[in-house]
């Protein structure tokens, strides 16, 4: 692991730059493999992940896994998870947009040690930060767009598809579509 990365996450695992430090457990940093060109970027951590400090351990994160792993994809291997806001924002209410300001230097910094050639955005609040602010994720997942040669993708968060299955079936088509995004894009040699 380079230095620099390891001094961010030192930086960032004392952050007191928000009252949501007031009531965390532990700070969820990221997860997954630096060197990866594909990034998911998440909203924020939940009560498991507040407890473990890993992003996307409960029952939604063991969706999203059951899915990365169809399309070749594992945290272990080939991507790299973070969230939008490190700490868990109290009732899992939406991060407010402060602590989200707050916050977004340490996704920054992440983005420019990792230099993703892919983010997917996971839900409507990831989206709306990293995509563009008015995106409508119900007719806006699955569309690729490029910027400043990154190309991103929002899909539906995994929260969402445990509320209502029927929405699975589109995730998966985005995943696919991710896939075949790499598969073209980025060479693992
Ligand atoms: N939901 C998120 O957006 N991020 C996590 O890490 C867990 C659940």
């Amino acid at each position: 692991m380079c230095n620099t990365w390891a001094n961010l996450e030192r930086d960032c695992l004392t952050c007191k730059k928000c009252s949501l430090c007031e009531t965390r457990t532990n700070v969820v940093f990221g997860e997954g493999n630096i060197n990866s060109k594909v990034m998911l970027i998440g909203e924020g951590p939940g009560k498991e992940e507040d407890l473990q400090g890993r992003p996307f351990v409960g029952r939604s994160g063991k969706l999203l896994d059951k899915m990365l792993e169809k399309v070749g994809l594992s945290r272990q291997k080939n991507i790299y998870i973070a969230n939008i806001v490190k700490c868990r924002p109290p009732q899992n209410r939406d991060p407010l947009p402060g602590e989200q300001n707050e916050c977004m230097n340490w996704l920054r910094s992440q983005f420019t040690i990792i230099n993703p050639k892919i983010i997917v955005a996971l839900g409507r609040i990831a989206a709306a930060r990293v995509i563009k602010p008015d995106l409508k994720i119900t007719k806006e997942h699955g569309i690729i767009y490029k910027k400043k040669d990154i190309f991103m993708m929002a899909v539906f968060h995994p929260a969402a598809l445990l509320r209502d299955q029927s929405k699975i079936s589109f995730a998966e088509q985005d995943f696919a579509k991710l896939k075949h995004l790499i598969d073209k894009n980025i060479s693992y040699s």
